[in-house]
């Protein structure tokens, strides 16, 4: 099986969930970022990053690498923004939407309270899927690191 991880991190914390998954699962990483950086602290993070969830923006994304041929498997990681699909994975989505058609697709969520199950329903009706593969949706595993979410990222990859 081969596996991409295609992901966005703003602070950190899907950055480090990707990264142990893909020790684990011997994945590739693929990071997004975006040409105009989000703001990462105090009100304009939340302000313009939520806005702009909202808004289903699509924003312009910094050059990267990804040969869809070459997998079979997608992860695709983000954090939650205001119950939303973040934007990074919004542009990249409709880029590689329809090469993602034939492929397996599991997702890894961040987040500090709720909205997950929102964006997974979100995510479904954009990719027009039932289910996905396999779901992760873990509380800001970098900055609020706890012993249950290393126990469901050890789940996730045994089941994966
Ligand atoms: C613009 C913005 C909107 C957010 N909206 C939500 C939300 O709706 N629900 C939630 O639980 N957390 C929300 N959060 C918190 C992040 O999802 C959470 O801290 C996540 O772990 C951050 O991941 P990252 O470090 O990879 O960026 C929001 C954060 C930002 C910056």
């Amino acid at each position: 099986m081969n596996t991409a991880i295609v992901y966005y991190s703003l602070n950190g914390n899907t950055k480090f969930a990707a990264s142990r998954i893909a020790e684990k699962l011997n994945a590739d990483l693929i990071e997004l970022h975006p040409k105009k950086a989000y703001h990462d602290k105090g009100f304009k993070k939340f302000y313009f990053g939520g806005k702009s969830a909202v808004m289903g923006e699509k924003p312009e994304l910094m050059p990267y690498e990804f040969n869809a041929d070459k997998y079979d498997t997608i992860i695709l990681g983000m954090p939650v923004w205001a119950s939303c699909i973040t934007p990074p994975l919004r542009t990249f989505l409709e880029e590689y939407k329809d090469l993602l058609k034939n492929k397996e697709i599991a997702v890894i969520l961040c987040q500090s309270g709720s909205g997950a199950n929102k964006v997974l329903e979100k995510l479904k009706k954009l990719l027009g899927r039932e289910s996905f593969k396999a779901e992760l949706v873990l509380i800001d595993p970098k900055t609020n690191p706890k012993d249950e979410n290393e126990l469901k990222i050890n789940k996730f990859c045994i089941e994966f």
